[in-house]
């Protein structure tokens, strides 16, 4: 996939970008903030619609980092977390803090404070995931032990289901 275009919405208070090839529709952001992200909507993020504390705490949700804040008033830049690693049944691993991606050569590839990185080897975004493991039917060995212990346990990754599909 051509990564896309970075989209910019802002106030004179907040900028709001999203990177559409980082998304994977987890709908972070939108179980967060109905009234600023709506994905059926267009501009699907609008943010005169809230406060911009709360439109950073949304973004700061966003496990992908496609969606970054900048506050045009002052406050607090986004800053990194500790370091966190969750690795989502049947989809990609989620990786939070101060997290640089580089090749094998050490070509960085970003410097970011959140990452969703392809585990099933289909991404057509590498090294990032993009929903391929889903449209391909990916099962992992964990998700498989897990099916076969009993009925289906609804869990972060089975929450991408209602996530939103934008262009
Ligand atoms: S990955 Fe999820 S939280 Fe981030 S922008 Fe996409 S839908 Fe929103
Ligand atoms: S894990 Fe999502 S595209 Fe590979």
């Amino acid at each position: 996939m051509a990564r896309r275009r970075i989209q910019h919405y802002a106030t004179d208070e907040i900028e709001v970008t999203f990177d559409p090839s980082r998304c994977i529709h987890y709908a972070a952001c939108i179980r967060r903030l109905p009234a600023v992200f709506e994905a059926a909507a267009r501009p699907w993020i609008r943010p005169e619609a809230a406060p911009p504390e709360e439109i950073a705490e949304a973004v700061r949700a966003c496990p992908t980092g496609a969606l970054h804040y900048r506050l045009l008033r002052g406050g607090a830049a986004e800053q990194a977390e500790e370091a966190r690693v969750r690795v989502l049944r049947d989809g990609p691993v989620v990786i939070s803090g101060d997290v640089v991606v580089a090749l094998e050569d050490g070509t960085e590839v970003v410097h970011d404070t959140r990452v969703a990185l392809c585990r099933c080897g289909k991404s057509g975004n590498m090294p990032f995931c993009d929903n391929t493991h889903r449209a391909i039917g990916w099962r992992d060995a964990a998700g498989d032990a897990a099916r076969a212990r009993g009925p289906e346990v609804r869990s972060e990754a089975a929450s991408l289901e209602d996530g939103p599909r934008l262009a």
